[in-house]
Parts: structure tokens; sequence; C-alpha cells
């Protein structure tokens, strides 16, 4: 996210430091090299350091006394009880404080729990300096896009002209604004994330009622996506939602819910549902070995939490990898992005190795790569013709023609 915002805002015009405090990511960005796989970014980041618009620094005191915006894009990790942990952003917050120039704006694009732009300003003890909440709705693997797209730009303040003034800053971006205090911009963030989780356990419960009704998930999703009221997207069912995010967000709402005397069972009901959903596809794994799943190999194929993204942050395929491994089974697994083997999953060079001798094959990521496998190829070198589809990315008439069992979810 922080680096996404350096190249982006450097991109639409503006001159910008990316400070980082680990000096070797520092060197890494300076080549014109990026530590993650992020469409476009790299060339951005090239084109912009070409143009002097964008420079890296590790020692940032200097520096930030030149700027007018000094942004927080710092990780605010999961505590031990579900929380969010603020330790970087004071860290940061604290680190900032003496070198500001007079008049000029912190902006905090962290998600961080309702109430920390106060706590900010509480850190910073200065009054010449305001304190922005701007949360940011980049997805991963396609940042840059909605970076340079988005569908809203939020900013909350209790300072309107701090707030005017971070709003021109994304001018060029032709966005809707929405301009509220900092309580309201924290709690969209969070509620943004916590709806969409909402919509995806949503789907993959019709998912499971579509099995026992004999309905079809792709047909009734694209019935109801055509609704306007309730828009296509996010609807895709799967083997649960991950990610860096949408766990960590979640937990963080409920608790921050919990801390304000409010208990917000729906959301609970959300989170208890994902585990659920992990389960349904282990169920599904163990129907397609006969019942036990000790002794038997899978090869699952996916590791990342979702396609076009080297993130195995609270991915769902390795919660769902690490159970099938404790209830006995063996794993043998691929993905296009991850090339060695770790925590008991031995990762293979292809699928077609994965594949190799395997009781069930297990879709766990929807690259694309996968829904192009052969069927015909792979029913010759598996060991039985059970494919599990937790994305619905394979062809089930066709994967059925070559002699597999397909189960996919709620098809
Ligand atoms: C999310 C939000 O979308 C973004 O706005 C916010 O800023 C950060 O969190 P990201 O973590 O990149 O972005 O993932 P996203 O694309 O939203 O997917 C989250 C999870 O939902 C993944 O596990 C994905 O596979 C799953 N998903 C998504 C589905 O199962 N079905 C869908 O239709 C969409």
């Amino acid at each position: 996210m922080g680096l996404t915002t350096a190249c982006c805002l450097a991109k639409i015009g503006h001159n910008v430091i990316g400070i980082d405090v680990d000096e070797s990511k520092i060197k890494l960005l300076k080549s014109g090299l990026t530590p993650i796989f992020e469409d476009n970014l790299e060339s951005i980041m090239r084109q912009m350091l070409a143009a002097q618009r964008l420079t890296f620094q590790h020692d940032f005191s200097s520096e930030i006394s030149a700027c007018e915006f000094i942004f927080l894009c710092v990780p605010t990790p999961q505590d031990e009880d579900g929380s969010a942990d603020l330790t970087f952003i004071r860290q940061a917050t604290k680190s900032i404080a003496p070198f500001l120039l007079a008049n000029s704006v912190i902006v905090n694009k962290s998600t961080v729990p309702v109430g920390s732009t106060l706590v900010v300003e509480e850190i910073l003890g200065r009054k010449d300096v305001s304190v922005v909440s701007n949360p940011e709705f980049l997805r991963e693997g396609s940042a840059v896009h909605d970076f340079l797209h988005p569908d809203r730009i939020v900013v909350g303040s209790s300072n309107r002209q701090a707030a005017q003034r971070v709003a021109d800053l994304y001018r060029s971006l032709d966005a809707p604004l929405i301009i509220c205090d900092p309580a309201s911009a924290e709690t969209i963030k969070y509620a943004a994330n916590a709806f969409l989780a909402t919509k995806l356990s949503f789907a993959n419960a019709i998912a499971a009622l579509c099995e026992h009704l004999g309905a079809n998930i792709d047909d009734v999703m694209n019935g109801i996506g055509q609704d306007q009221r309730i828009g296509s997207q996010f609807l895709k069912p799967g083997p649960g939602w991950g990610g860096s995010c949408f766990p960590k967000d979640t937990r963080a709402l409920v608790k921050i819910a919990e801390t304000s005397g409010y208990d917000f069972a729906l959301l609970r009901g959300v989170i208890d549902f994902n585990e659920i959903q992990f389960e349904r596809i282990v169920h599904k794994v163990r129907k397609s070995t006969g019942g036990t799943l000790t002794g038997r190999t899978i090869a699952q194929l996916g590791l990342t939490f979702k396609a076009n993204t080297n993130d195995l942050r609270d991915s769902p395929a390795l919660r769902i990898g690490q159970m099938l491994i404790t209830k006995g089974a063996k794993i043998r697994s691929y993905d296009p992005t991850v090339n060695a083997s770790f925590g008991g999953l031995h990762v293979c060079k292809s699928a077609v190795d994965a594949c190799t001798n395997v009781d069930v094959v297990l879709i766990t990521t929807e690259w694309a790569e996968f829904s192009k496998l052969d069927p015909d190829l792979i029913a010759s070198v598996v060991a039985n013709r059970q494919v599990v589809d937790a994305r619905n990315i394979l062809d089930a008439n066709q994967w059925r023609r070559a002699g597999f069992e397909y189960q996919g979810v709620g098809r």
C-alpha cells in the first residue's frame, strides 16, 4: 500500500519521497526493483525514478522538514485479542514529530481503529500540524489500477481546510469525494471490508444451500447479481475468504464494537461461517477419498490467498492444506509464485508434477493456468480420478468426460 501510494502519487504529478525503516528494502527500491508482485507497479516506479519525481530514503529527518504532506502507510497487525496493534503508528508519529513543517498535514492511510486520528494528534503534540484520515481501498494484484481509478476518495478530519488540501491531491483522478469527520472515515474503511466479507460468506452459504437444493450457484449468483441493488461483484463462491485485510479487519471491527459496548453478532457470524467454509472444503476432499484422509495424497493447486499475487498471508489455501495434513493426508502442492517447500507442504515444480500419483486434485486458488489444465493429461498421471474445484474454475463436464468425479462449490 505504501509503495503503490508513493508511486501513484508521483504518477499523478506530485514529488514524493518514499521512506522505510528497512534499509535493505530501500536499497532494492533504489535499484528499480519492487519487493512485491503488483501489476504495473515496477514500471511506474522506474518511470517516476527516472523522472526524478520519486526518491527513496532510509534516514528521513532532514527530508521530512520540507514536506507538505506526510502519508503514514505502516502496518497495523492483529494483536492477540484480535484488535489492531498501533505500535508502528505510534513509533512513526513519534519519529517524525520534531521535523514537521508548520501547516503540514499527516495523512493516515493505515487501517486504524476508530479514534486513532485523535491518538496520532495526541502523540504528535503539535497544534500547527493537522491529522487527516484517508483510508485506501486497494486490492492486491490490482492496487495500481484501484489507486488510479478509485470508486471514491474518503477524507476525514476535524480541520475542513486540511481535508480539502488532501482531497486536492487527488483532483486529477475525477472520483466522487467524501469529506467527513475522522471517526466516520475510519469506520468507512472497516465497514467496507466487513460488508465485502459478509457478501462473500453469504455467497458461500447460498452455494452450500444450492448443493442441498440441486440448484446451480453460477446461475443463482448471476440471477441476483443483475439486480443493481446487489451488484455482481464479490459473489464468487470459493474456499473461504482470506488475505492480509479481511480476516484482520473483520476481527478488529468486532473488537472495536465490543470496546464501544456493541455486540456485532452479525459480523461474528460472518467470521465463524468462514471457518465453516474451510471445513466444508476439507469435507469435500474427504468424501472424494472414500471417507478417510489418513495416508491419502492430495495435489493442492494454488497456495496464495487469491490469484495474481504472491501473498500467502492468511491464505485459505494454507489453512485448508494444514487441516488436511492434521487429518493425516499428504500434500503435493503447486503454485506459480512459490518455489520452495515449507511448513510440511511439499511444493512441486508444476501442476502436472503435483498431480502425479495422487488420490485427489484440489484447486484452492483461481490461477488462470489451472483452468486451462488438460483433464485427459491429468487423468493419465493421477492414481484416482477425483477433483475438488474449490474455486469453480474448471469445466465440470470436460473433467467428467475425462473420467473424473467432479465436486465444485454449489454446482
Ligand atoms: C481487500 C479489499 O478488496 C480492498 O478494498 C482493501 O483495501 C484490502 O482488502 P485484498 O485483500 O487484495 O483486498 O483481496 P480481495 O480481492 O478483496 O479478496 C479477498 C478474499 O476474498 C480473497 O481470499 C479472495 O479469493 C476472496 N474472494 C473475492 C472470493 O472468494 N470471491 C470473490 O468474488 C471475490
